[in-house]
């Protein structure tokens, strides 16, 4: 993919940044650093036109809705926190895939008696929005790490966390109770980049598009 218009995109180090970066290999796209090891935070790549931002994954949509990147590569859960607003969200890479859930220790209730049950999660709008809807008023308790260890030692009755291979709530003898949503990383893209550079976007989507599509065909051999 050869890009006329410049564009910058953002991406959180460790694994999206890893994954990821095969998918750009196919566009043709290789960082000319590596955030492991650089501490730049703007990155040029092989093409003089494409940047790539090194951002904390939760401010990826953040970055991209104010412009400051063109594009970004967002899990599911932040972009299911952040509201989506000023995105759009075109293409599942289908990387960091995972499950958000609700889980507990094994005999928790998932209602309570009389009062409420207490929900520690960073995740607050995912969890207000899935008791919600099941019609149950929760109090929810914001952590920003580390929600195995609230139902261990009473903090809370349940959390809402994401939940990959089990190991870590084996690990700390809770279960998954519920599933919310499953989680993959997504592209996502300025409303206004679309328009203004559409030619370059749409390059890249459709070069990203068959990455995922090959990994795809690879995975099912
Ligand atoms: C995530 C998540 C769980 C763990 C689940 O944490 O919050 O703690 O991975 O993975 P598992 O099911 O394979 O054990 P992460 O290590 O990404 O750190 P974080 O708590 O800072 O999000």
């Amino acid at each position: 993919m050869a890009c006329d218009a410049p564009l910058t995109i953002a991406l959180s180090k460790g694994r999206i940044f890893t994954e990821t970066l095969p998918l750009l290999a196919h566009a043709g796209i290789r960082p000319l650093d590596d955030p492991e090891t650089s501490r730049k935070l703007i990155l040029d790549t092989n093409q003089p036109q494409v940047k790539l931002v090194i951002i904390r994954a939760s401010d990826v949509p953040t970055y991209v809705q104010y412009g400051a990147a063109d594009l970004g590569v967002a899990g599911k859960d932040v972009l299911l926190e952040h509201g989506g607003e000023g995105l759009y969200e075109p293409l599942d890479l289908r990387i960091a895939r995972c499950r958000m859930m609700v889980a507990g220790i094994p005999e928790a209730a998932l209602t309570a008696g009389g009062g409420r049950l207490r929900i520690a999660t960073k995740y607050v709008k995912c969890a207000e929005r899935h008791f919600a809807a099941k019609g149950q008023q929760v109090e929810i308790i914001k952590l920003y790490g580390s929600m195995e260890l609230a139902p261990l030692v009473g903090l809370a009755d349940l959390i809402v966390d994401l939940v990959e291979s089990g190991n870590t709530l084996k690990a700390n003898g809770l279960v998954p109770l519920e599933h919310i949503a499953p989680i993959s990383s997504r592209l996502v893209v300025n409303k206004a980049a679309w328009k203004m550079k559409h030619a370059a976007v749409m390059a890249l989507l459709g070069a990203l598009r068959e990455a995922v599509a090959q990994g795809q065909a690879i995975q099912h051999a």
